[in-house]
Order: structure tokens, then C-alpha cells, then sequence
């Protein structure tokens, strides 16, 4: 089958590769796709959050199933467009991507249906924002609503500090509409994890957990970051644990929006803290990770491209996923900079010797091709992800490969999976 994969990130170059991997794929068309994935895919340069360009490129195309993987589209309404010309999709209609799209949305639905998460209020008065956040206590939680590319997010201890930051989103202007409100949320203390499944829009078919780093710096320190680094599986996530976050988080969210007659049909993720009174929900998003599938992928045996297309067209019902054995590390190679200005147009070497290194596959972020060669264009560059026997393995040439990777200012933590290999000696 023909696929049409959207989006240009690390993520949709593992979801290239994935697809790439499935007998079912014989041809893979992305849009507007990456310097990477255009190693092995055609790519069309198209804005991909106009559901207009995206149906025209779909009637050019033909393709059996298109895999949306960013948000901006899901939001924009591309799913519903597409599907209303008949198009199977994988990615959720527009009314159900606002479980990302609309903290305050999907607070409402968590309440609902008795899902653990913070206890959260929105604001449209800094005075009335202030006055919760007082009576709540340190550390501070406060949201811009909307979508703000994982930035919108600040947890601080200094209260001076949480008011700049509710006044900067309500009448400062600080990520536009996606600020006008703010959600002021309890601080949920404890280690994190994502869980994602596939969604029909009544089954899902769940992956096992992964584990993002959210903060620029080593020790999670500095700003919130798109994530700079993942792995998968995460040894404080039991198996059961993991059951329990499918049965009472993932399938209640699923039954609550099909309820509502708005299924979610595509890839649900919950990022939650696993706290001492048990998991809740940091953020509901309507999509796979970025960068937990440059590790989750990799470890995925069954075909991705049936589980897609399956959750498209409603048959999950009875598929199971299959996993190796092997766990996966991913570490983000950032710019200099990032999450703030950074510099592009950066000439990238070294991702052949990094490829080189057994188990290693380097997965396009922010690059483009100019003058013949690779250069950066974003701040999160180049994922590069390895498979091992267990976390030290595995730590061990991902590491090596981002040695082997250069360009100016290049930067990425050096704790990705540190804390699961610690727990893998027994020493945490
Ligand atoms: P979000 O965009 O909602 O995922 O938030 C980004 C990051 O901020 C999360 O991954 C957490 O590290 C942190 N965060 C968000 N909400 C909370 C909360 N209620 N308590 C503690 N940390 C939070
Ligand atoms: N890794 C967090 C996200 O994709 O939102």
C-alpha cells in the first residue's frame, strides 16, 4: 500500500523507518518530510497544517492510509478533512485532538470520568490566577491552555517568578491565543512516564512505557524543553502499573470522548507523574511522543504500518503489539542555544560513523539540505537512538554515536537513561 506520512520531525522519521520496515509499504510519500526521511521516501514540501493542501497532495497521491505525527495538523482539522474525502487516517478529528489542543478541555474530561490527574483551575484575571495559586502553595504550576510546542509550561518555587509568568501569558501576549487562558495546577511530584496507544476509537492497543527528559540541562535542570532525550522500557513502570495506567487512564479517556460521539482514532498519549498516592495525568496529547518514538519504534517487532492502518479502520480489536526484547535510548543532539534563539544553517558530519556504531540509527529533527549539504534548522537537530541487551549496553553506543556526530555549538544531556541504568545495577 501507498502510505502519506505528515509531519518533518524525529518522531515522523521513525515513524518512516517504522513504515518503511512493513512488508504492507510499498510506497512512502511524506509531506513536508525531512532531509532523512528523504533518503527513502519522496517528499513534498506542503504546509501541512492546511487541510485544503493536504486533501489536494491526497488527490494527487492516492494513498491507502496517511499517518498524521504532529499536532498542528490534528488541531487544524486535517484528519476531518481528509477523512471526509474518504481517506483512511491514522490521527484524530479535530474535536478530539483538543485533548492536547485545550488543557482546560481536557481537565474537564479527566473530572468526568474520574481519571487521576492534578487538580487544576482556569483563568482569565492574573488577580483571581494569583489568588489560586496562593491558596495551592509552592512549587507553582502554571499553563498557557493552548498549544505552545511543550514551552507554555513553567514550575518554579519563587513566587515572584509564577506571577511574571501568569501576567506574561494573560496580558503579556507570550504564546498568543494559546496563552489568553491559564490553567494554575497542584504540583504532582514524582518520576514521569508516557504511555501511548494505538486507538480505533473503542480499542486500543497499547506500547510499552517510555521515559522523556523535558529540561535542557543534565540533572533536570534549565528550561522545558520539545524533550531532549527518551527511553523505553522504564524500569519504575511495572507491568502492571503499566496495565493499570491503560485500564484507568488511556481507555476511560478513549470511552469518555467516544461517549461524546468524537472517537479518537490515532495515537493517545498520557504523560503522567507516577506520585506516591499513585499515577496522574500531566498532559493528555493527541499524537505519539517526540522523542519517546525515536525509542519506542525501534523496539516495535509487529508491523507499524498494520497498526495504523488497523486503528484507521477500526479493526484493532484482538492485534497485540510485539516488542523485542531489547531496550532503546534516545538522545537528542540539540543547537547551541535551544530552548531559546539558536543559530541554523550549521554543516552536520559525522551520522554515517554514528550509524555505524551497532544498534544505532540517527532519526532527522531540524535539518535541511543547502549547497549540497547537511545543515541544522531547528533547535533539536538529530535523535540518535540505540538498541541494547539492556540500559548500560545501550547508553553505551548511543553515547559513542553522538561522538561521532559534529557541528557547531552541537549539545545534548549526558543523563538520558542514566537513572534507568542505575536501577538496571540495582543501585537506585
Ligand atoms: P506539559 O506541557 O503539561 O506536559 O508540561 C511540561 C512539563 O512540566 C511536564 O513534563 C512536567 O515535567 C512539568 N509539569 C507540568 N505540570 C506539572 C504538575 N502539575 N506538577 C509537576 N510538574 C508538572
Ligand atoms: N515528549 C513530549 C511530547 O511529545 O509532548
Amino acid at each position: 500500500m501507498k502510505v502519506l506520512l505528515l509531519g518533518s520531525g524525529g518522531r515522523e522519521s521513525a515513524m518512516a523507518a517504522a513504515l518503511q520496515r512493513s512488508p504492507a509499504v510499498t510506497e512512502l510519500v511524506a509531506a513536508p518530510g525531512n532531509p532523512g526521511i528523504g533518503r527513502t521516501a519522496e517528499v513534498c514540501s506542503i504546509d501541512v497544517a492546511d487541510p485544503a493542501a493536504v486533501v489536494s497532495l491526497a488527490e494527487r497521491c492516492r494513498p491507502a492510509l496517511v499517518v498524521v505525527g504532529p499536532e498542528a495538523p490534528l488541531v487544524a482539522g486535517v484528519s476531518d478533512a481528509l477523512r471526509a474525502n474518504g481517506y483512511p487516517v491514522f490521527g484524530p478529528d479535530k474535536e478530539a485532538a483538543r485533548i492536547e489542543g485545550s488543557k482546560s478541555f481536557a481537565k474537564e474530561l479527566m473530572e468526568c470520568s474520574e481519571i487521576p490527574t492534578a487538580r487544576g483551575r482556569s483563568f482569565n484575571e492574573v488577580s483571581l490566577a494569583v489568588a489560586h495559586m496562593d491558596a495551592l502553595g509552592p512549587p507553582y504550576v502554571v499553563k498557557a491552555d493552548g498549544l505552545a510546542a511543550g514551552k507554555g509550561v513553567l514550575v518554579t518555587q519563587d513566587r515572584a517568578e509564577a506571577v511574571m509568568g501568569i501576567e506574561e501569558r494573560l496580558v503579556g501576549g507570550r504564546f498568543g491565543d494559546a496563552g489568553r487562558t491559564v490553567v494554575i495546577e497542584e504540583f504532582l511530584d514524582g518520576e514521569e512516564v508516557s504511555v501511548i496507544a494505538f486507538s480505533d476509537g473503542r480499542t486500543v492497543v497499547p506500547c510499552p512505557p517510555a521515559q522523556d527528559y523535558k529540561r535542557a540541562l543534565d540533572g533536570d535542570k534549565g528550561l522545558n524543553t520539545g524533550g531532549m532525550g527518551s527511553y523505553s522500557p522504564v524500569p519504575s513502570c511495572s507491568d502492571e502499573l503499566a496495565a493499570a495506567i491503560t485500564d484507568e487512564v488511556i481507555e476511560a479517556m478513549v470511552a469518555a470522548l467516544a461517549a461524546r460521539g468524537t472517537p479518537f482514532i490515532g495515537a493517545i498519549y498520557a504523560g503522567l507523574a507516577l506520585t506516591t498516592e499513585g499515577p496522574r495525568v500531566i498532559e493528555f496529547n493527541a499524537r505519539f511522543g517526540d522523542p519517546e518514538t525515536q525509542a519506542l519504534l525501534p523496539r516495535i517487532e509487529s508491523d507499524f504500518a498494520e497498526l495504523c492502518l488497523a486503528s484507521a479502520t477500526g479493526q484493532l480489536e484482538g492485534m497485540k503489539l510485539h516488542c523485542r526484547s531489547d531496550v532503546c535510548v534516545a538522545v537528542v543532539v540539540a543547537s547551541e542555544g535551544y530552548p531559546g534563539p539558536h543559530k541554523t544553517g550549521l554543516v552536520i558530519e559525522g551520522i554515517e560513523e554514528a550509524e555505524s556504531v551497532a544498534g544505532v540509527e540517527v532519526f532527522h529533527s531540524g535539518t535541511r539540505l543547502s549547497e549540497g549539504m547537511l545543515r541544522t534548522d531547528g533547535g533539536r537537530v538529530l535523535a540518535v537512538s540505540a538498541l541494547g541487551q539492556d540500559f548500560s549496553q545501550a547508553r553505551a553506543r548511543a553515547y559513542q554515536a553522538v561522538s561521532c556526530v559534529h557541528f557547531e555549538g552541537a549539545l545534548g544531556r549526558t543523563d538520558i537513561a542514566l537513572r534507568a541504568e542505575l536501577k538496571e545495577r540495582g543501585r537506585a
